[in-house]
């Protein structure tokens, strides 16, 4: 009935100043597209909880966010309080394994009023989606520490690939190559170095493509891809990877493109069984938080993924627009893009275009 139950996790810095302006741009696509949120702030996720309760979520967050259609995601991490690999594992890196959120897609695209920073593209050359693998893979929590202090130190950490895992991204990956105009996949591995699991990762691949024939499909070992994603970045319509590889492509292609303060990111539970998760790419930012600077449109971009995944996507391309034209425009661009607008006032600027 087109009414949808919408968590709202701010985070930590530059995710409380960026969260306001993601829901003002979803306020502002209701209003027009006549459907109702049920915005459900939450004040946990954030390291703020973790000083007052010890840890960064309560017991019952999953009573707490039961039914609810979609989380809308700032950004976590206040690594002068609490050690990173905590908060970032008792949040989001928690929500995309409870939720089985096992897609991260994130686009990588050049975009009208933002300099670019490799010579000679313009806007249309750089338009790609990264599509990572996000629950298993480097980010594992199998392994040990012995003999910790000692000179004997050892610590181990193990990468996890499962058929299941690995197959699943992929397939994603190869449906959606399918459905784009160049229908070509690119598929990051390593398998150079990486002997056992990244051997395993391009045998699947292999055994998968024959099911989408008309995709045609190549790899580049990931070193050599990150070069390639600065001199050839117009080669490449979908990039499927890894958990870590797809992390570090995904700040990499949004830098080759200007900033990372626009890129927004969906966590994505494709069987709909939990609900997805949408965010920006960037993280909390200590260094500019607190200032009212930091770049909305990843945000708001953001909440444009998640009302396609919503299926309301007339007011996600109404907010698309409004960004475009607020990127384009002398009084929208803030500082990452050489403009002088404040978060706030780019944020308005984009929601006052909407509808
Ligand atoms: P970061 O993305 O927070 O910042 C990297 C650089 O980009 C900084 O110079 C920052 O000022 C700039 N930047 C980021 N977003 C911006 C925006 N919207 N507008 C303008 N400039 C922007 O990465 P980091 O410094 O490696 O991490 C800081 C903290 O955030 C850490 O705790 C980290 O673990 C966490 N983190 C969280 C997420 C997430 O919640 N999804 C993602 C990345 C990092
Ligand atoms: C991202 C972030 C996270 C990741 C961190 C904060 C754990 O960098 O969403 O890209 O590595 O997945
Ligand atoms: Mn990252």
């Amino acid at each position: 009935d087109r009414r949808y139950r919408i968590a709202v996790i701010p985070g930590d810095g530059i995710g409380k100043e960026v969260m306001p302006e993601g829901v003002r741009a979803l306020e502002a696509a209701a209003a027009a597209f006549g459907f109702t949120l049920d915005l459900e702030w939450h004040d946990f996720a954030c390291c703020d909880y973790y000083a007052r309760h010890g840890q960064m979520m309560p017991d019952d967050w999953k009573a707490r966010l039961d039914g609810v259609d979609a989380l809308f995601f700032g950004a976590v991490g206040w690594p002068d309080t609490v050690p990173d690999h905590i908060s970032l594992w008792q949040s989001l890196l928690q929500f995309r394994r409870e939720y089985d959120q096992y897609v991260n897609l994130r686009p990588v695209r050049l975009m009208p009023g933002v300099p670019c920073p490799l010579a000679g593209r313009k806007p249309g050359d750089i338009d790609f989606w990264v599509v990572r693998e996000n629950t298993e893979g480097e980010y594992s929590s199998v392994g040990g520490h012995m003999f910790p202090g000692t000179d004997r130190e050892i610590v181990i950490q193990e990468t996890v690939m499962t058929r299941h895992g690995v197959d699943r991204v992929l397939r994603y990956a190869f449906d959606l190559a399918s459905k784009r105009e160049r229908r070509h996949l690119t598929s990051a591995t390593k398998s150079n170095g990486i002997a056992i699991t990244m051997p395993f990762w391009d045998a699947r691949v292999e055994a998968i493509a024959p099911e989408y024939p008309g995709v045609t499909h190549d790899k580049y070992h990931i070193d050599i891809l990150t070069a390639q994603f600065v001199m050839n970045p117009q080669r490449f319509d979908v990039v499927v990877a890894s958990n870590l590889f797809g992390d570090i492509l995904s700040d990499l292609g949004p830098a080759c493109t200007g900033t990372i303060g626009v890129a927004p990111s969906a966590n994505i539970n494709p069987d709909g069984r939990f609900p997805s998760l949408f965010e920006p790419v960037h993280g909390s930012a200590p260094d500019i938080a607190g200032q009212g600077i930091a770049n909305p449109v990843g945000q708001v971009w953001s909440a444009v993924m998640m009302l396609e995944h919503l299926g309301e996507a007339e007011a996600a391309a109404a907010i698309m627009g409004a960004i475009e034209a607020t990127l384009v425009s002398d009084n929208g661009r803030t500082r990452d893009l050489s403009g002088s607008a404040s978060t706030e006032a780019c944020g308005k600027a984009i929601a006052s275009l909407i509808g």
